[in-house]
Order: C-alpha cells, then sequence, then structure tokens
C-alpha cells in the first residue's frame, strides 16, 4: 500500500503558524511519527506553495501508482478549479483533510472546489485527520 500526503500552501509553516488553529507541532516531525505508526504502508510526502506543482504531483500520484492520496490543498482548497479537476481527473482516490475545522471559521472557508471529487473530507481533528485519513484506505 502505498500512500501519499500532499500539502499546499503555508502549510511548511506548520508548528510556527498560528498554533493556536494548527498546533505547535512541525510536519515533518509528525510525519515520522506516522511512518512509525504505519510500518507496512509505504508513506509519501510532498509540500507545495505553488497550484501547478500541486496539480503536477496528483497526476504523478496516478503515474507512480500510489493506492491513494492525502490532500490538504490549503488555501487553494476554497479557490482552485485546477486542483478539484485534478482530483477529479485521476482515477487515484482522493482524501481531503483539514487541521481545523473548516467549517467553523470563516463564510469562505466553507467552500471547498475539491470536495466533490474526493472519497471524503476530514476536518477538525488537528493532524491527527492524517493518521484518520490513512486509516481509511487500510
Ligand atoms: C487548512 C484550512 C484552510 O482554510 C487554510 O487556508 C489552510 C489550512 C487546514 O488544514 O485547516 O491553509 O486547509
Amino acid at each position: 500500500m502505498k500512500i501519499l500526503i500532499l500539502n499546499g500552501p503555508n502549510l511548511n509553516l506548520l508548528g510556527k503558524r498560528e498554533p493556536e488553529i494548527y498546533g505547535s507541532q512541525t510536519f515533518e516531525d509528525y510525519f515520522t511519527e506516522l511512518q512509525f505508526k504505519f510500518k507496512e504502508v509505504e508513506l509519501g510526502y510532498f509540500q507545495s506553495n505553488i497550484e501547478g506543482e500541486i496539480i503536477d504531483r496528483l497526476h504523478k500520484a496516478q503515474e507512480e501508482e500510489f493506492n491513494a492520496v492525502i490532500l490538504n490543498a490549503g488555501a487553494y482548497t476554497h479557490t482552485s478549479i485546477g486542483i478539484g479537476d485534478a482530483v477529479s481527473g485521476i482515477t487515484t482516490p482522493v482524501i481531503e483533510v483539514h487541521i481545523s475545522n473548516v467549517m467553523d471559521r470563516e463564510e469562505f472557508r466553507h467552500v471547498s472546489y475539491i470536495s466533490k471529487y474526493t472519497a471524503g473530507i476530514i476536518t477538525g481533528f488537528g493532524l491527527k485527520g492524517y493518521e484518520l485519513a490513512v486509516k481509511s484506505f487500510l
């Protein structure tokens, strides 16, 4: 089982960025914990602040025969028709994850251009959401 975690803009700042919303752990640190927890899963990780790179990575995930993608597209979730189209255009199942509960935040965060094409959404469980997403594929 090969699963790719794909993080979008500003998620490289996890641990430093608004810790009251996103927590104080870096993603690199959390990713090491995940690899330890799911030794039977080949976990990949990619982060980009660039919309086109996220789209390219989604295409590549299919080419590389990942079984699933866990996607936190950050703010692009609420703006990017291109990322939505990429999710819709690949056959690899995608789960949408948000660290914060986007439904309990500003109204512009209630809109997702991605959800319609995903297998499901996990929002508001902190970094644990990624773990729940991995489990959903096992
Ligand atoms: C986020 C929620 C988005 O609204 C925000 O722009 C992010 C992070 C989350 O994980 O809670 O960058 O996707």
